[in-house]
């Protein structure tokens, strides 16, 4: 799509076309299964000072974990007896855990289920230490580009920038890994452009996976007081998203079940996403990775009742990318 297509569309009241066109676009290139990834959040300590989530380093209020490494292990097998054959093990930019933990994680999860694909979103970390968690048998690393307008990222990132965000998803590709990117929908200072820049980035960049969800203001962070996104207007950034990028994995997000309880995962499913995320993070500290507010957990009941009634079929298998 050429850039003033975008912002048509994007500026556009209208939206069943764009809709429509996405999830026939979904259809051709995917096919009609939705695939199911477990989800483990290991860690809500952050380094990083990020404006709009509530794990960043200044949040006082939050009560912080670190589960340790058998924990994480245990909790992935828990996963994949219930039948999950892609591990998604995210944290906040926690520096806590060394290569050697994380690596031997890796080792432990795919010496017991070979078949099972690891995903690591752990934040920024140096070059080397992507390439021993590949080399260790990491498969895939998702690490959203957040929003292409530089300076919008500088403000909302302190002491980040976007073309280092960038130089890293452009290395992990390198290494070998799947690589996932995306953007959030409606943050605070956030305009058109900048979203059309957001899917231009996606059409030429064309991520294995995308994951895009609305912003939802988290009470502890500077944003506590700014509007919540529109689920609409995150839905037809995300079936311009599947338009351009044809065959990205991508999954309706929590954040649009959170904002829409009954029908967020079935609106996205409808829009273009093929994936949904299911939380297998030990429930006592589920509440605790608050990156906004009143975030949902997703359970494979719900996941698989939102595939149900979207007149969809679930499927385990690994899900690897479908660009290579
Ligand atoms: N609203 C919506 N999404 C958020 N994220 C962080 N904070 C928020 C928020 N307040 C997203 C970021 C991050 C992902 C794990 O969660 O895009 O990459």
């Amino acid at each position: 799509m050429t850039a003033k297509e975008i912002l048509k569309y994007l500026q556009a009241g209208e939206r069943t076309a764009l809709i429509k066109r996405a999830d026939e676009v979904r259809k051709e290139h995917c096919g009609n299964k939705v695939i199911l990834r477990g989800l483990i959040e290991f860690s809500n300590y952050c380094a990083r000072n990020c404006l709009y989530c509530g794990l960043r380093r200044d949040n006082g209020s939050l009560r912080r974990y670190r589960m340790k490494p058998s924990e994480i292990i245990k909790a992935s097998y828990g996963a994949c007896e219930e039948g999950m054959k892609t591990l998604v093990l995210q944290s906040g930019d926690d520096f806590y855990y060394g290569v050697d933990d994380i690596r031997g994680i890796i080792k432990d999860i795919k010496k017991r289920f070979p078949d099972t694909a690891i995903t690591l979103s752990v934040g920024e970390r140096p070059d080397d230490e992507y390439k021993a968690f590949f080399n260790c048998g990491a498969d895939r690393y998702l690490l959203r580009h957040e929003t292409m307008n530089e300076r919008l990222y500088k403000k909302l990132h302190p002491g980040q920038s976007l073309k280092e965000r960038i130089r890293i998803l452009e290395f992990l590709r390198k290494t070998g890994y799947q690589v996932g990117a995306g953007c959030v929908v409606g943050l605070p200072g956030q305009a058109i452009e900048d979203l059309r820049g957001d899917i231009l980035f996606l059409q030429d960049f064309q991520p294995d996976m995308i994951g895009i969800g609305p912003f939802i203001p988290q009470s502890n962070t500077p944003l506590a007081e700014s509007s919540i996104a529109s689920v609409d207007f995150a839905l037809k950034v995300i079936a311009l998203a599947r338009v351009v990028t044809k065959n990205s994995h991508m999954p309706a997000t929590t954040a649009l079940a959170t904002l829409d309880e009954g029908c967020g995962h079935i609106l996205g499913l409808n829009a273009g996403c093929n994936v949904i995320m299911v939380n297998f993070t030990p429930s006592k500290l589920k509440k605790d990775y608050a990156i906004y507010d009143n975030k949902v957990s997703v359970s494979l009941k719900r996941a698989e009742a939102a595939v149900l009634k979207s007149g969809r079929e679930v499927t385990f298998e690994r899900g690897d990318s479908l660009k290579r």
